[in-house]
């Protein structure tokens, strides 16, 4: 089956400026070294690539948080949504792990990857925290359509739908007989959350309205949620 209804929400934020375009780029010249190396093996991808898509939530909050003690000035709430953001990628490479067993390979690429990506993401953030966002953003947009394609070759059989594992019930509540693809279905709705909430902090860092781009897939508490990101004053 190959319905483009399955990219219908893909939305894409066009890059509207320097930032954005280098943003754009480094995220697509990553996403080439990922397809070289994963090819189809979705679940394996999950875990690998949600091993890093935790990093940023985290970096991006304690740099929130460190500039709000030195400023002595509150953080409009954007500190929580960031350190949300962390837990939430946590969770879902706690989900990938029981449907993919990682190779030894795998798990160093992971500690490699984890300790360049830390810092460069860190300076990243420290030079410029609107093109930090902006890459998260574009991250984000990668793994939604990853979760798409994900999605389309369950539905094809390629994929098995396995049973969905306990952890990934009990944290989205998802029902007793929910498979794996239920299980996608509500992680690609969080990647879309994400995408929206770093595209929006770059629009305000730019000092420009956000523009969010809510989706039918999202929870309505992730879609107040935005709103609300997009009401807040500027990090
Ligand atoms: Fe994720
Ligand atoms: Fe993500």
């Amino acid at each position: 089956m190959t319905d483009n209804s399955y990219f219908k929400n893909n939305t894409h934020h066009k890059p509207q400026n320097f930032q954005g375009r280098f943003a754009y780029r480094l995220v697509k010249f990553m996403r080439f070294f990922a397809d070289a190396f994963f090819a189809k093996r979705y679940g394996h991808r999950a875990v690998v690539l949600e091993t890093v898509a935790a990093v940023p939530g985290m970096v991006g909050g304690m740099m929130l948080h460190l500039k709000s003690l030195r400023r002595m000035e509150d953080d409009h709430g954007w500190i929580h949504t960031l350190l949300a953001e962390a837990e939430n990628e946590r969770m879902h490479l706690m989900t990938f792990v029981k449907i993919a067993k990682p190779t030894k390979l795998e798990r160093f690429l992971v500690l490699m990857v984890q300790v360049i990506f830390y810092v460069m993401y860190l300076i990243l953030y420290m030079v410029s925290a609107k093109t930090a966002h902006r890459v998260v953003g574009y991250l984000e947009e990668e793994a939604v359509h990853s979760y798409t394609e994900y999605l389309q070759r369950i539905d094809d059989g390629e994929v098995e739908n396995i049973a969905a594992p306990k952890i990934a019930k009990d944290y989205w509540g998802l029902p007793e007989d929910a498979t794996l693809r239920d299980v996608v279905v509500v992680i690609r709705a969080d990647e879309m959350t994400h995408r929206e909430v770093n595209h929006c902090i770059a629009d305000k860092l730019e000092n420009k309205a956000c523009d969010i781009h809510l989706a039918e897939e999202m929870s309505p508490d992730a879609q107040d949620e935005l709103r609300v990101c997009e009401s807040r004053e500027a990090p």
